[in-house]
């Protein structure tokens, strides 16, 4: 029979905590928060009344429901309050060794019947499970940041847990306004075990000075519409969470694409933990500010020296992304040619953007052509996405002269994106004079180096591929990983949404490419990815991908 919860525990009134016990409070339920002194008690309150206090001024709850929720919940340094809770909820920071310790001793306090949940990322659920007597009450209650937004928990069984626990446990997540997904217990569940991968990436193109955070950030913001950059959210989650998490997880699946980079540890050690300490990739006003203040590495914002004047545009080719700049340029007045093969119409351009075919041969026979017919001087641009920028650049006698810029249409916000790539011969000026075009006709630029799948492939198509090798194993549905990427992740489309949208082939492409260059094994493309492009399943275009299309 179902479990009557009314009064629900909190161990750890930090980050999560504090945004766990606000979910509960909101929803009726009386609430034990614990902290491990008094210090940390006032924080953790301090996070409870701040969060309720910005519902108020945004007309979200009344000052009376504000007052009220916070009598429901009792604050305390004492674990023994927590006798009286049906339900305890453990969210320590990410250590094993910590975690058994409070579940060794919350044991001993709570009634037989009274379920244990941990809120852990990474661990295992059932290692923690076994530091008490009754491992089966124990389950996994995953909420993700920052809890009273986020709409996805996920609920993790271990192979002791009871069948009624997970049934409770689901029911209250219902009950929270949650869309719960069951999963079993494995590194990183479904949403972490895809999203670290990415975010440790983007961390380490930084580290690798391989763009600036700022364009990363962007790249992704703007060119997959999701509502942070990796960066950012590295931020927001802590970078001592994140090191622990993505060390977990490492140890856990020996993936080295997992293993933290090393600027996570520099920052930790260094005390930035992101928002928490007011400083972490990025600086914020005071600690716990989502307000970011310009630091050294900010962008000055002044014009960069010897930005050439470009009028007029010539653009090659009739691929869909030709279609797309030429409608940005002549929007802000360019003066545009548009031709299907080089022909002396170009001559006179300042900028030739070259949009063929994205096969190397191809591409080459038209930089050649370029280079002959184009005035001296003139910038020529390639929209490859799979062809080096430099192989371009190498068919012509003006590799100074030669940028890649490939354009990414936006997704949920009303600018495209391009990556202005800047081979190891590309001049200053001419990075800086493409950014300054593509700002004019209402694009986003950010650059980067000419490296296969330039920002946004190399860290979205990874993250793809490893949702496809998930469903491969059987961990979860397509279903639940979209579910678990959406909402617990706030991304706008799930991943098997986004590769029946892109095309099983092209994902296949692109992930062969990244592969060839970057030998990883973590980068092999999916079995199932592969198979199902050779049974012509390719997504939307064909009606069959991963789901069945109209
Ligand atoms: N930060 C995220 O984005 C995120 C998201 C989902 C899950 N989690 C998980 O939630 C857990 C907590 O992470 P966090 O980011 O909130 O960490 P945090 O460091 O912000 O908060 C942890 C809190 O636990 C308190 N604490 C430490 N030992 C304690 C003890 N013995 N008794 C009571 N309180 C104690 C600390 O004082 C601190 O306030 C971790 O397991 C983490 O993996 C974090």
């Amino acid at each position: 029979m179902a479990r009557e919860i009314t009064t629900v525990g909190v161990v750890g009134i930090g980050t999560m905590g504090a945004g766990i016990t606000e979910v509960f409070a909101r929803n009726g339920f009386f609430v034990v928060g614990v902290e491990q002194d008094q210090a940390a008690l006032h924080r953790g309150r301090g996070h409870v009344e701040t969060s309720t206090g910005r519902a108020v001024r945004r007309g979200k709850m009344s000052a009376a429901e504000q007052s009220q929720l916070l009598e429901r919940i009792t604050f305390t340094t004492d674990m023994d309050v927590l006798a009286a809770c049906q339900l305890v909820v453990e969210a320590v920071p990410e250590h094993r060794d910590l975690k058994r310790d409070v579940f060794a001793r919350l044991d001993k306090i709570v009634t037989p019947d009274a379920i244990l949940a941990t809120n852990t990322s990474s661990l295992s659920v059932t290692e923690i499970s076994v530091a008490t007597e009754l491992p089966r009450r124990v389950v996994g209650m995953h909420f993700f940041n920052p809890a009273p937004v986020q709409e996805f928990v996920e609920v993790v069984r271990t192979v002791v847990t009871d069948d009624d626990v997970v049934e409770d446990v689901t029911a209250i997540a219902r009950r929270l306004g949650k869309a719960p997904v069951e999963c079993r217990d494995r590194a990183g569940f479904i949403a972490n075990a895809l999203l670290f991968g990415y975010l440790n990436h983007a961390a380490s193109m930084y580290e690798t000075r391989y763009a600036s955070r700022e364009d990363i950030d962007d790249a992704m913001r703007v060119g997959c519409g999701y509502p942070m950059g990796p960066l950012a959210l590295l931020d927001l989650i802590g970078l001592d969470t994140a090191y622990e998490i993505l060390e977990t997880m490492y140890r856990q699946g020996r993936d080295r694409l997992h293993a933290p980079t090393p600027i996570l540890k520099q920052l930790v050690t260094a005390g930035f933990r992101g928002r928490k300490s007011g400083r972490g990739f990025y600086t914020y006003d005071k600690p716990d500010s989502p307000v970011v203040v310009a630091d050294t590495a900010t962008p000055t914002g002044a014009p960069p020296a010897g930005v050439r004047e470009v009028r007029s545009v010539g653009v090659v080719g009739s691929s869909d992304p030709a279609a797309r700049i030429v409608e940005n340029l002549v929007q802000a007045r360019f003066d545009v040619t548009t031709v299907d093969v080089v022909t002396p119409a170009v001559t006179g351009a300042d900028l030739v953007v070259e949009a063929v075919a994205d096969e190397l041969s191809a591409k080459r026979e038209v930089f050649t052509a370029l280079d002959a017919v184009c005035k001296p001087g003139a910038i020529l641009a390639t929209t490859s996405s799979l062809v080096p920028v430099i192989a371009c650049a190498a068919s012509t006698s003006r590799a100074a002269n030669v940028v890649g810029t490939h354009m990414v249409a936006g997704v949920a916000v009303d600018r495209d994106l391009v990556e202005v790539v800047r081979t190891v011969s590309t001049a200053d000026d001419v990075v800086a004079t493409v950014r300054s075009v593509c700002r004019r006709a209402g694009m986003h630029p950010v650059t980067c180096g000419d490296r296969a799948g330039f920002i946004v492939n190399a860290l979205l198509f990874p993250y793809l591929n490893d949702a496809v090798k998930m469903l491969e194993a059987q961990y979860a549905t397509a279903d639940d990983i979209d579910t678990a990427m959406r909402l617990g992740c706030r991304l706008p489309t799930g991943p098997f949404q986004v590769l029946d949208d892109v095309g099983l082939d092209t994902a296949l492409a692109i992930q062969r490419m990244l592969y060839a260059e970057f030998p990883e094994p973590g980068y092999a493309p999916a079995p199932l990815l592969e198979n199902l492009v050779t049974a012509g399943f390719l997504g939307r275009k064909t009606g069959r991908g991963f789901r069945d299309h109209a």
